[in-house]
């Protein structure tokens, strides 16, 4: 399925997987919760949050949540995801170390959607991440 191709339906059926997500964000210590749909080849949804600890570094992300998630359960080929942050009025982009985390299991071509006052937005991972680090 090429993933420019996702239907308005599908695109929505993310957000609301991210909202969902979002609102079992553990995050005591931002108090920044953070939700990620993430859709596979399969057709399946893959949702994660964001999960903080006392001891700060070792909190996770909610896109490597969801990717880990999925790889988990075996999927191997993955389409877009949809990033939902706390602040409505701001895309909530995936930082550096899940750019990185996201370009070892997903295509140049893998999209992500995000949401800016209420306006989707869609960015490709090679626009956000050009030069992945490689071994
Ligand atoms: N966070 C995410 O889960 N995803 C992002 O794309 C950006 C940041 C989390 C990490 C931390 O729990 C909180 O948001 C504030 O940085």
């Amino acid at each position: 399925m090429e993933n420019n191709k996702l239907s308005d339906d599908t695109i929505n059926k993310l957000f609301s997987s991210a909202r969902a997500a979002r609102s079992n964000a553990y995050a005591p210590y931002s108090r920044f919760g953070v939700g990620c749909a993430l859709l596979a080849e399969s057709g399946k949804i893959y949702t994660g949050c964001n999960i903080e600890n006392s001891s700060y570094p070792v909190g996770i992300c909610a896109e490597r949540t969801a990717l880990a998630k999925a790889v988990s359960e075996g999927e191997k080929d993955f389409l877009a995801m949809a990033i939902l942050g706390s602040n409505d009025g701001e895309s909530c982009l995936p930082c550096g170390m899940c750019r990185q985390f996201i370009s070892e299991l997903c295509s140049p071509h893998f999209k992500i959607f995000t949401e800016n006052n209420g306006k989707t937005e869609m960015h490709s991972l090679n626009s956000l991440f050009p030069k992945p680090f490689l071994l």
